[in-house]
């Protein structure tokens, strides 16, 4: 049966794979994006009346209620899969904790999008998800892990992707026993504007992989790489 699959930052990188993979299989596809994009028009104009794109941006708390509100007047009442995959990368790995060039302002605004941005679209959405197949995804990193980290800077993001993997698995405390299963997934390193283009891995890989994780059963730890296997928190 066709389902309803919401996903940030569907306009590019990541999220437009995942957008165009879903339409592919013949679900309905919501995404939510600051702006549109040629990609995205063409998927529109492939798939009539399947994509429903909605503008937001994911810290702004009042135009997410917005989306809701104009969603639910599009006759969508149900969301199966919510994948919170909107992110950025803003303090390099080329800058030093001391470096001058380096606005530690980032680290702010990291967090704000990061991983404040993903509770916020979960709490304007969790009213659409209460029946369905209640899969709460957030797309996370290899550098959320504590215990794993090598990294000598970069300390906005990593802070922000552990913090979103936090987030998620208070969530899954508190939904687990209405039947809500949870995924923070490391997506790998992808050729997308945030990876570059030296990245080892294909995005529309990493969501051909996304999708079948999401296809199968649930693995026992939350915070997985794309195939399911855990990862260190
Ligand atoms: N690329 C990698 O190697 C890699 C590795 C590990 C994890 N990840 C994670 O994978 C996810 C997707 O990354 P990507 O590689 O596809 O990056 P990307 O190509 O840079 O795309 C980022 C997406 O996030 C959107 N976005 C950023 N800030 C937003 C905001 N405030 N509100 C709404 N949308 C916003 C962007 O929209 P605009 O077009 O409006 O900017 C864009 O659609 C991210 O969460 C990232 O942290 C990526």
């Amino acid at each position: 049966m066709a389902k309803t699959v919401l996903i940030t930052g569907g306009n590019r990188g990541l999220g437009l794979c995942l957008a165009s993979q879903y339409l592919e299989l013949e679900d309905c596809v919501v995404v939510i994006a600051r702006k549109r994009s040629p990609e995205l028009d063409a998927l529109d104009a492939q798939y009539p009346g399947k994509l429903h794109c909605y503008q937001a941006d994911v810290t702004d708390e009042a135009a997410l209620a917005r989306v809701r509100q104009q969603m639910e007047a599009d006759g969508i009442d149900t969301i199966d899969i919510l994948i919170n995959n909107a992110g950025v990368w803003l303090d390099f790995a080329r800058y030093d904790f001391e470096d001058p060039a380096w606005d530690v302002r980032d680290v702010d605004r990291q967090l704000l999008i990061n991983a404040a941005g993903p509770v916020k679209v979960l709490h304007a959405m969790i009213g659409l998800m209460k029946t369905g197949e209640k899969q709460v995804v957030g797309i996370s990193s290899d550098t959320a892990s504590v215990g794993g980290i090598d990294r000598k800077c970069e300390f906005g993001y990593c802070m922000s992707k552990a913090a979103l993997n936090m987030s998620l698995r208070v969530f899954e405390n508190r939904y687990a026993a209405g039947g809500f299963r949870v995924y923070a997934i490391h997506p790998g390193w992808m050729r997308t504007d945030m990876g570059g283009p030296q990245a080892s891995d294909d995005p529309a890989d990493a969501a051909a992989d996304i999708v079948a994780l999401l296809a199968g059963p649930k693995p026992s730890q939350t915070f997985t790489d794309r195939k399911g296997n855990p990862m260190a928190y």
